[in-house]
């Protein structure tokens, strides 16, 4: 690939990770992701962010520079906005080829430039708002977000174009091949991004939806023209657009998030999957949208995305040895980590030999801020008494979210 052209003297150098690969070795990718690096030249020749060391990625990277008429040695400058390995772990090579670079980071950056790669020279450190002039009319500027995506993270600004580097924030899974800027963007690849970036929200960013918040208002009355992000498509028709979706994802964790309900459920030998179908069919009887997800066929990396942008959660648990169904337990606890936060929650399930999953589901979430309904619960197989109350309950449920989230 070439390196993409943004505005005169900026570019993006996305290179795609294929959807093999289990992104921070833990999430499905099945569309792949763009890791993108941006340069800058002025009279000096920046590098915002570097590329990860895997497979082909440093050789196409170099194919990138090459278009530009670049190699390794004529970068004057690096700007790391984040030291997560899939901007940085090329930095080992690249600074093997181009020891005299200098790099401009901010202070939580460098320990870990020393402990990731032993660099400890030419290591200019700038302060939140700081500017850096690299002549020929480019001049940046740099503003700390910690946490949007790890502590140290920042945000580099061009103030001639209004181009915004924002790091993770505003990324989105899904490779970039031949289109690379949402004016390009069919109304189903603009579909496509939209879920994308919900589906990397929900991964990677939600538990620090307030440090999103704070980072979205801090820049709230800089001059934004383009929202160029570390993954996925760049924003130059409507930056807004994406930033109006990360405020509403950000939103999410406090609630009401939308008027939508989420089924989660397993079943060991079929009984508990008996009220699937009644409860949704409760929720389509009051007119909500419902997506249904099994454990542990369908991984937590798609399920999470759903319940983040979900006001309302069943689900659909058994008892297993007295405690919760260990599948469910897992996606339960990443909701914990990821902080699944203020939702109304019905839980169906068989009770096993005495019961057990209850007790545990509410000790699990007990921090949460969920709003539960009154369990079903039942030992053996259900009966028509239990599809009564799955149908009466899920429609309960389904009008509590109404009455929450506004529809
Ligand atoms: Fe794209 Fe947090 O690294």
């Amino acid at each position: 690939m070439k390196a993409v052209k943004i505005t005169d003297g900026i570019y993006c150098l996305p290179v795609n990770l294929m959807s093999y690969q289990l992104f921070e070795g833990m999430w499905p990718m099945p569309n792949g992701i763009s890791i993108n690096s941006y340069v800058i030249k002025g009279e000096k020749t920046a590098l915002i962010d570097l590329v990860e060391d895997t497979g082909n990625i440093p050789a196409e990277f170099m194919e990138e520079l090459d278009s530009l008429a670049l190699k390794p040695e004529d970068i004057d400058l690096v700007v790391i906005n984040h030291m997560e390995p899939d901007h940085t772990s090329w930095l080992i090579d690249f600074h093997k080829r181009n020891p005299n670079v200098q790099f401009y980071v901010n202070k939580k950056t460098v320990p870990l430039l020393k402990s990731f790669f032993g660099i400890t020279e030419n290591v200019n450190i700038v302060n939140d708002g700081d500017r850096l002039d690299l002549g020929g009319g480019k001049v940046l500027r740099f503003f700390e977000t910690p946490n949007i995506h790890w502590p140290e993270t920042m945000m580099t600004y061009e103030e001639s174009s209004g181009v915004l580097i924002s790091c993770d924030a505003f990324g989105s899974y899904g490779t970039l091949d031949g289109v690379y800027f949402d004016d390009q963007l069919s109304t189903g690849q603009h579909k496509f991004f939209s879920d994308e970036a919900l589906r990397y929200y929900a991964n990677i960013v939600s538990s620090f939806s307030t440090f999103v918040s704070k980072g979205i208002t801090k820049l709230a009355d800089l001059d934004v023209k383009v929202i160029a992000p570390s993954h996925g498509i760049i924003w130059r028709e409507n930056p807004q657009a994406i930033i109006d979706s990360y405020t509403r994802f950000a939103s999410y964790m406090n609630g009401p998030a939308e008027p939508e309900v989420t089924v989660i459920w397993s079943s060991m030998y079929g009984n508990t999957e008996q009220l699937v179908n009644t409860v949704v069919q409760g929720v389509r009887k009051e007119g909500l949208p419902v997506h249904v997800h099994r454990v542990p066929e369908t991984h937590v990396g798609e399920i999470l995305a759903s319940a983040w942008r979900s006001s309302g959660l069943i689900l659909g648990m058994p008892t297993y040895e007295y405690e919760m169904f260990p599948p469910m337990a897992w996606v339960l606890d990443m909701f914990r980590r990821k902080k699944v936060w203020n939702k109304k929650v019905l839980r169906f399930g068989s009770a096993g030999w005495s019961g057990g999953a209850q007790k545990e589901l509410t000790a699990l979430t007990e921090k949460l801020k969920w709003e539960f309904i009154e369990p079903i619960e039942w030992m053996g197989a259900p009966t028509q008494v239990e599809l009564d109350l799955a149908m009466e309950r899920s429609q309960e449920l389904a009008r509590m979210v109404k009455a929450y989230a506004g529809k």
